[in-house]
């Protein structure tokens, strides 16, 4: 069960507890589709039998010992080709609430994975229904690591793996902090501070401003993240060729 009570307007103040279910994105959905939900529901599981990650990729996660969870948004004031904002958004609000736990080796991967060094704590699934131009909804689907200590590949980390001490993490807790930070960078967003939120967010960007491999339709190339357009592509200088990526049209060599 989960019982919190942010410091938020909007975030979180509702929250609907499913024990198990496939995916809290499906779920959030599906309550788009039969209800007209409040900004800010969150739909938590302790159990995501078939999570979705990014890529169409799975979201794995064992039950009752990580934060898996979508937040329903109502974005109208953010245009279509404007959505990378809310990535932005998103991902520093995560960016907030964690650096306190985890320290200056957190960085957020683009577009929006979390990540300590090399490896990854945490995922962002962002789904949005559009009317006309501008966005109507948005389901923000977020998988944490958190207690979790035995992963299928050694990319993958958790609050718990990186703690110096063995410490088990209040995920109700944590949650509820999360909302909070989440509020505080979509209001950001909301009134406009849009450079703060890009300068926020290419300060902790993995890799900025360093030379390293990357790889893009089969070829390897090295190169150095220099920036993000305006269309949230990742800006590359490869021998001093600035080329612009896509979210499926680059991949990091780690
Ligand atoms: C990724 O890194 O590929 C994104 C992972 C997103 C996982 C979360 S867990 C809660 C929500 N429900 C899903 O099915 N996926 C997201």
């Amino acid at each position: 069960m989960y019982k919190i009570h942010p410091k938020t307007l909007f975030i979180g103040q509702i929250l609907q507890y499913l024990p198990s279910c496939q995916s809290t994105n499906d779920e959030a959905s599906v309550l788009i589709a039969q209800i007209d939900p409040n900004e800010g529901l969150v739909v938590i599981t302790d159990n995501q039998t078939a999570g979705r990650g990014q890529r169409g990729n799975q979201w794995e996660a064992k039950a009752g010992e990580n934060l898996t969870f979508s937040l329903l948004l109502k974005p109208g004031f953010l245009m279509a080709k404007d959505q990378f904002w809310l990535n932005m958004a998103i991902s520093l609000g995560i960016y907030d609430a964690l650096q306190p736990l985890v320290g200056s080796a957190l960085r957020i991967k683009w577009p929006n994975d979390i990540y300590v060094s090399d490896q990854k704590l945490g995922g962002i699934l962002i789904e949005n229904t559009l009317h006309g131009y501008s966005i109507a909804w948005s389901v923000v689907g977020i998988g944490l690591n958190v207690n979790q200590t035995e992963f299928g590949y050694s990319t993958a980390t958790s609050l718990q793996a990186l703690a110096p001490l063995p410490n088990t993490y209040d995920l109700p807790g944590l949650l509820s902090r999360l909302c909070e930070t989440l509020e505080q960078r979509y209001l950001q967003l909301r009134s406009g501070q849009r450079d703060t939120l890009k300068i926020n967010y290419l300060q902790i960007l993995y890799r900025f401003q360093e030379e390293h491999s990357f790889e893009s339709e089969g070829q390897a190339f090295r190169g150095t993240i220099i920036g993000i357009d305006p269309n949230g592509r990742l800006a590359i200088n490869a021998n001093g060729q600035v080329r612009y990526f896509g979210f499926k049209e680059v991949s990091f060599s780690i």
